[in-house]
């Protein structure tokens, strides 16, 4: 039997669409793009989130020059609300751009960082609203994670 998923999501022309919090979050994720260590992609990542007790953590992308132990943007903000705090991720703004172009569209975040939100989601049973921003162009906002990830892998029960 042939069978479909639905995915939804808002898109939005310019940040002054955004509510008061959304656009101050996106505003610390760009803040936390500009200390991005990418000296070989030149592409910078930056992250902020919010908590349910109203604390932001920020993040960028970390690179290496042994290519595999770089880390994403997302996960830095991520784990590092994890290793300070135990409430609840609520939103979390993703602001990509380049030192090499223009990225005019949203970053979407990487598998990896799509399964990490995931648990954060099945951890403390609550959606998470992901806002994503290029350069220019339009932004994108999800309201949890199962419009990026759908069939997440869930397999053990924590
Ligand atoms: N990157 C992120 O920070 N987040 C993602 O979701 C995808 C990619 C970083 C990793 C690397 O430093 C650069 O972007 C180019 O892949």
């Amino acid at each position: 039997m042939k069978k479909e998923l639905t995915i939804t999501y808002e898109e939005f022309d310019s940040v002054n669409d955004l509510n008061n919090y959304d656009s101050s979050l996106l505003d610390f994720a760009i803040e936390a793009s500009k200390k991005s260590y990418s000296p070989y992609s030149g592409f910078k990542v930056g992250s902020a989130l919010i908590l349910n007790n109203g604390q932001v953590y920020i993040g960028c992308n970390q690179e290496n020059m042994a290519f595999s132990p770089t880390i994403c943007g997302e996960r830095v903000a991520m784990f590092n609300a994890s290793s300070d705090s135990d409430s609840p991720i609520q939103t979390i703004a993703i602001y990509c751009s380049s030192d090499r172009y223009t990225v005019t569209e949203p970053g979407a975040p990487c598998g990896v960082c799509r399964q990490v939100m995931s648990e954060f989601e099945m951890r403390y049973n609550q959606k998470i609203r992901v806002i994503l921003k290029g350069e220019t162009g339009k932004i994108l906002i999800f309201n949890g994670v199962e419009n990026l990830l759908p069939f997440a892998f869930s397999g053990l029960k924590i």
